[in-house]
């Protein structure tokens, strides 16, 4: 069983997550066509590092760059490169994740490069964002670990989407990828461990528009799709408190979060609860 966090851990968790939900508003007026991938690992580097933090995936299992940056069909796990420019009409998922005070924040989501996005694009980011909004329905106390992936599936797979298998959600706090908490984009209801009070963990869908298998490159990150057909990813850190959920990198202003208010869930705001 995965060790439960304290009320001082999910005091720094709101921290780390607010200033990982930052750094993505941050970084993402900044995203349009010209741009290298390079350029916008610097100005994620940049802000978390003014901000006393530190980029969590430099360094990590020997990843070289500060941020994941992975385009079009490439699934996540992508490398920054000044070789890389952002043209009209792409895709861009940017994974931020940041250390401060010793605990992780870790969300991505799927941004549009220019205003002429062509449609396989527009619906596989549409399917990822909603098979997100949602799973947090299912994410709180007293359900189980396969009603999230349950929920993510039956939705991604009736818009003819594919769930990757490859990469799943994790427990996460002062470890990144917390071993003994995963969380599959994919399964059964009512499978799979009890949600609990005290866990913290990240949901990630990654939904691809057509085969849900993964080819990994020779550089050993990034993933891409199998098929050449575009995927798309979100991600968010959630404490399971009360009788909802807390999205710690949520900001006031979230369209996962508020989407799924809209669905029914029951959503804490650490935003406007904690301060500083
Ligand atoms: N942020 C990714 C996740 O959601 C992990 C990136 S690991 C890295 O779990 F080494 F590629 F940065
Ligand atoms: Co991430
Ligand atoms: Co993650």
């Amino acid at each position: 069983m995965p060790k439960l966090k304290s009320q001082e851990d999910i005091l720094k968790m709101r921290n780390a997550g607010r200033l990982a939900a930052q750094t993505l508003r941050h970084v993402g007026q900044f995203v349009k066509p010209g741009v290298s991938t390079e350029e916008l690992n610097t100005i994620v580097h940049e802000f978390i590092v003014s901000h006393g933090a530190y980029p969590s995936p430099l360094q990590y299992r020997g990843y070289p760059k500060s941020v994941c940056t992975s385009i079009n069909d490439v699934i996540c796990h992508g490398i920054p490169s000044s070789k890389e420019i952002l043209k009209e009409g792409d895709i861009i998922n940017i994974d931020v994740t940041a250390t401060l005070d010793g605990y992780f924040g870790d969300c991505s989501r799927t941004f549009f490069v220019g205003e002429h996005i062509p449609e396989d694009r527009l619906k596989v980011t549409r399917v990822a964002e909603e098979s997100l909004a949602r799973a947090i329905l299912t994410a709180k106390h007293g359900n189980r670990i396969g009603d999230i992936g349950h929920a993510i599936q039956s939705y991604a797979e009736k818009e003819g989407c594919g769930v990757v298998r490859d990469f799943v959600g994790h427990g996460i706090g002062k470890v990144f990828h917390e071993k003994d908490l995963q969380i599959p984009h994919f399964g059964k209801a009512g499978t799979g461990l009890k949600i609990t009070r005290g866990m913290i963990f990240t949901i990630e869908p990654m939904i691809n528009g057509g085969d849900w298998r993964a080819q990994l490159m020779k550089d050993g990150w990034t993933a891409k799709t199998l098929d050449g057909k575009p995927s798309a990813q979100f991600e968010h850190t959630f404490a399971i408190v009360g009788d909802g959920v807390e999205i710690l990198t949520a900001l006031e202003d979230d369209p996962i979060a508020l989407r799924a208010q809209e669905l029914g869930a029951n959503i804490l705001w650490p935003t406007l609860t904690s301060k500083k």
